[in-house]
């Protein structure tokens, strides 16, 4: 299957998703030897940030992009650090048993193609009493990228071309989440949706971003004359995004945490 990540592009702007991972961070317990999986971890910043916090621990780096696991490895040997390891898997085909003290997700979810059964399988993946943590963006039409996706489609006059594509990312309800955690019994489940700055600088950066989080998709219904117009339509509506310091966009993203059951308590 076509890798639809590319690293670079990625790695460009990742650093601007900083102060989100921080607050998923912020909220699970990490002790020193700990065991950690980091399921979509990207090109590897916050894997090897964790690694730096469970020192006699361990971390493993999975995500389904050859690109992505392959621009860790290369950052992997710059770095002198022997309790981390990157493996290319989707996280729709984790087949690990009781063997971590945390799993995290950060920025993954919206695009898992099973995030039910993903979360079954991060959940196995657990030791009893581990925790969970998943943060993604929602992708609804308050979400800057569909606001200008939106504008630009109208007008294009593009309406036909989307009118039987089928929206590809997952954009559940805080209480639908919920109820699927405690279905699968996680204990002590918080689900909340909190607004977060996306601090990007110049606008270019913004595009840059939209471009590694899913415009391709969006441009890929396109024949490539379109495509090249919709891009440079999305440029223009970017700038009309622009508030009062010109620099930031807000947008809602879902926060879900919850500890395995400890079964025989
Ligand atoms: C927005 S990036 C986030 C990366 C990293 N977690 C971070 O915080 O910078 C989304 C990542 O999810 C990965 N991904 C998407 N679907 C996946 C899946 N089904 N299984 C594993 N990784 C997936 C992508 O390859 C990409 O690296």
């Amino acid at each position: 299957m076509k890798d639809k990540w590319d690293s670079k592009k990625y790695k460009s702007i990742s650093g601007l998703q900083g102060n989100i991972s921080n607050e998923l961070i912020s909220q699970l317990t990490f002790k020193g030897n700990y065991h950690v999986l980091d399921a979509g971890c990207g090109t590897g910043d916050l894997t090897f940030k964790v690694a730096g916090i469970v020192k006699e621990g361990f971390v493993l780096g999975i995500d389904s992009s050859p690109s992505m696991i392959e621009k860790c490895n290369e950052s992997l040997q710059s770095k002198n650090l022997s309790n981390v390891r990157f493996i290319t898997k989707d996280i729709n085909e984790l087949d690990f048993s009781g063997e971590f003290d945390i799993v995290y997700s950060n920025s993954v979810f919206h695009w898992v193609k099973d995030p039910v059964q993903a979360l079954d399988l991060l959940y196995e993946s657990l030791k009893l009493s581990g925790s969970m943590g998943i943060q993604f963006p929602l992708l609804n039409s308050l979400h800057p990228m569909i606001i200008v996706f939106n504008k630009a489609v109208k007008k294009l006059k593009l309406e036909d071309e989307y009118r039987s594509w089928k929206f590809p990312w997952y954009v559940p309800a805080s209480d639908d989440f919920k109820a699927l955690m405690e279905k699968k019994e996680f204990e002590e489940v918080k689900v909340y949706k909190k607004s977060l700055d996306f601090n990007y600088g110049k606008s270019i950066n913004l595009y840059k971003s939209f471009d590694s989080a899913g415009l391709g998709v969006f441009a890929s219904v396109l024949s490539k004359e379109k495509a090249e117009a919709f891009r440079a339509e999305i440029k223009k509506e970017i700038e009309t995004l622009k508030n009062s310091d010109n620099s930031t966009v807000s947008f809602e993203r879902l926060f879900a945490l919850g500890f395995r059951k400890l079964t025989n308590r």
